[in-house]
């Protein structure tokens, strides 16, 4: 599997583009499936889970073109209502096809995700608003089984915010007879941007970016041409690199306002930050002031930024408590980063990070996409060399991380599996 090699100890400068969001494509693609026809899709990421998604859909019976960053899908031959456990163990994510396979079917079998790095992550919540809309479920042979006639709207109420529970349930209810309430639904900008790509379609959603969603069924969906939304947690690693390499950096083609939060902790650990319409520009200090941290559903501090502003704390000059408040084991790069000169201590869902000087560069590897990025992170400021191992799963979610990084003066090469350098 590929590596990455970092030297560290380059204060990093220049302006970074920020790509599509992988949270907000993922399903924003998946939801071709509800319509007959071209979807076009621009500012699409180039990542193996976008790649794996396709695969799906294409499995399912849709013909997916891609062309650089632009994705078309027409799900007009949609004929098979199975995602089978080859394709979904792959990505968790596939677990969305299940609402828009029921409406359009009236029928998915799709195989259960399973565990998975950093949690239990069950589906209980998208199965109970499934069933709430009228079908019947059955798990069998690590399957979900689902039938039903056509779906009926209901009021719904999730026991906790889940982010891929409301996409699949609204996904669902679009083409649902009647009126669906959904209530404690997660409020992330990935279901704002999945709210308006369906109203575009001509479905009829309202509230999203609140807790409440109501959404009037309708009888089809028309296909569109749509641009994703720039990707937070990408926009988010940048900017905790230009503060903690005390670099100059420009972040490009972002949304500031998805990410109000993480830049106002980075502004308390000192970090100067110019917000701009569509930009960001942070500039790091030479004393990092260390912060305390509790994830939360949005608009709180994200579970995806939590590995790397740790890393940001790992060099902090005193103590900061980090707690995890979404996944139960979402510490995997603690360990990695103890091998770096980290000095860390978990208790429970909480992490005490005492700040000290220096990090040493050491071979490492994560199994969790952000606990990678965060090795990246903390490579770039390392003594000597990082060797960051499995970059399988920061290729499920950066676009071409190395030449980003690269481009801002960071001495990093991609090794491929062959030997060969790249970067
Ligand atoms: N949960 C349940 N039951 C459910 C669904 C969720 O108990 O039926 C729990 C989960 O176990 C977790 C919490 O609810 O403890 C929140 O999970 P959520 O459903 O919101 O997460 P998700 O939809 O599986 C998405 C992102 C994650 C991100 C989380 C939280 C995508 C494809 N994935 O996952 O992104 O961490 O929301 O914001 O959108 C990543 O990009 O690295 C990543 C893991």
């Amino acid at each position: 599997m590929d590596k990455i090699v970092i030297q560290g100890g380059v204060a990093l400068a220049g302006e970074v583009t920020i790509s599509g969001s992988k949270n907000a494509a993922l399903p924003i693609l998946v939801s071709s499936l509800l319509t007959d026809g071209k979807n076009t899709y621009t500012n699409v990421p180039d990542l193996r889970d976008i790649h794996s998604i396709g695969q799906l859909l294409a499995h399912l019976g849709a013909s997916v073109e891609s062309h650089q960053n632009i994705l078309t899908i027409d799900a007009s031959g949609l004929n098979n209502s199975v995602a089978p456990y080859e394709l979904v163990r792959k990505m968790r994510a596939s677990i969305l096809v299940l609402g828009p396979l029921v409406a359009r079917l009236g029928k998915a079998r799709v195989s259960l995700p399973g565990g998975c790095a950093i949690g239990a992550r069950p589906i209980n919540l998208h199965l109970k608003g499934i069933e709430a809309l009228g079908a019947s479920i059955e798990l069998k042979h690590g399957y979900v089984e689902a039938s039903a006639g056509k779906l009926k709207g209901a009021d719904i109420y999730f026991d906790i915010p889940t982010v891929g529970g409301t996409e699949n349930i609204m996904m669902a209810a679009v083409l649902a007879e009647g009126e669906t309430v959904l209530r404690n639904v997660a409020c992330e900008p990935e279901i704002i941007a999945l709210a308006d790509v369906l109203n575009q379609m001509g479905a009829n959603v309202h509230g999203a970016g609140t807790s409440v969603i109501t959404i009037n069924g309708v009888k089809s969906l028309d296909p569109i041409s749509v641009s994703i939304i720039p990707d937070r947690i990408e926009a988010g690693t940048f900017l905790v690199a230009g503060a903690l390499t005390k670099g100059d950096v420009t972040i490009s083609h972002c949304e500031p306002d998805h990410m109000r939060e993480i830049i106002n902790k980075l502004e308390q650990t000192g970090a100067l930050i110019d917000i701009g319409k569509n930009s960001l520009r942070v500039r790091g200090v030479d004393v990092i002031k260390s912060a305390d941290v509790k994830t939360m559903p949005y608009p709180g501090f994200p579970t995806d930024m939590q590995a790397q502003f740790m890393v940001l704390m790992a060099v902090a000059d005193r103590v900061s408590l980090i707690s995890e408040n979404i996944f139960e084991n979402r510490f995997i790069h603690v360990s990695e980063l103890h091998r770096m000169g980290a000095d860390i201590e978990i208790s429970g869902n909480t992490a005490m990070v005492k700040g000290v000087k220096t990090l040493y560069g050491a071979p490492v590897m994560a199994t969790d996409l952000r606990a990678s990025a965060s090795l990246i992170l903390a490579g770039l400021i390392a003594k000597g060399e990082t060797v960051v191992n499995r970059v399988y799963h920061l290729d499920r979610g950066y676009e071409a991380i190395e030449n980003k990084f690269a481009a801002l003066n960071a001495r990093i090469k991609r090794v491929r599996d062959n030997g060969e350098l790249y970067g």
